[in-house]
């Protein structure tokens, strides 16, 4: 069992396991437009398993974060390349939301990164997600960019950058 390294009210933070995965799988499809083939939740666990956590509440997992590390332009004011983080994919079941969940999962997500070198986090967030959009400039998340076009239904995307690490 994964050690719990994170708690808000009854919910617990820890990694995500291999027998996790079809969970999380799962409340991807209840909650968000972008799937992706099992093989990709698998890979980004071995890829970067520190910042692929779940919530649990009374032994149900209700969120998870899965995030992978990437080197390329920065999305902040800085110049040149830097060791990025990127969050793949953040979300918590209706019904959990509002309880400080998505808060836990996207620190604890930001905290691995550092651990890891990144000095930046990074995401795409559609412009009409304003839950998601609010959560993240509470974290610090400042727009830098916009992608238009960037989801299979036509929708534009905002790029949110975060500094991370010491
Ligand atoms: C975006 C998402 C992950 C946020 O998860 P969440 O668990 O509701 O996040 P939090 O509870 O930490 O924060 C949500 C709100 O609850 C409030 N909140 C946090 N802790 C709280 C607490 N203990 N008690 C009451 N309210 C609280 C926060 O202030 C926040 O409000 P704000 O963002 O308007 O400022 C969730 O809405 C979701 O899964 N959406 C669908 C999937 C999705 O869009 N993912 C992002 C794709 S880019």
């Amino acid at each position: 069992m994964q050690a719990i390294i994170g708690k808000v009210g009854d919910y617990l933070v820890r990694g995500c396991e291999k027998d996790d995965v079809p969970t999380v799988i799962r409340i991807n499809g209840e909650t968000l437009p972008e799937h992706y083939s099992d093989f990709f939740y698998y890979e980004i666990l071995g890829e970067f398993p520190e910042a692929f956590l779940v919530a649990e509440v009374g032994g149900s997992i209700v969120g998870y974060v899965m995030a992978r590390i990437e080197y390329g332009f920065s999305h902040l004011k800085r110049l040149g390349l830097s060791r990025k983080g990127h969050i793949v994919s953040v979300a918590v079941l209706e019904e959990h939301r509002g309880k400080g969940v998505g808060s836990i999962l996207m620190e604890k997500a930001q905290e691995a990164m550092g651990a890891r070198g990144a000095t930046e986090s990074y995401l795409e967030v559609r412009v009409s997600n304003d839950q998601a959009i609010n959560l993240y400039q509470r974290l610090g998340y400042r727009t830098s960019g916009r992608l238009e076009a960037y989801y299979k239904d036509g929708e534009a995307a905002l790029v949110m950058a975060l500094p991370v690490g010491h």
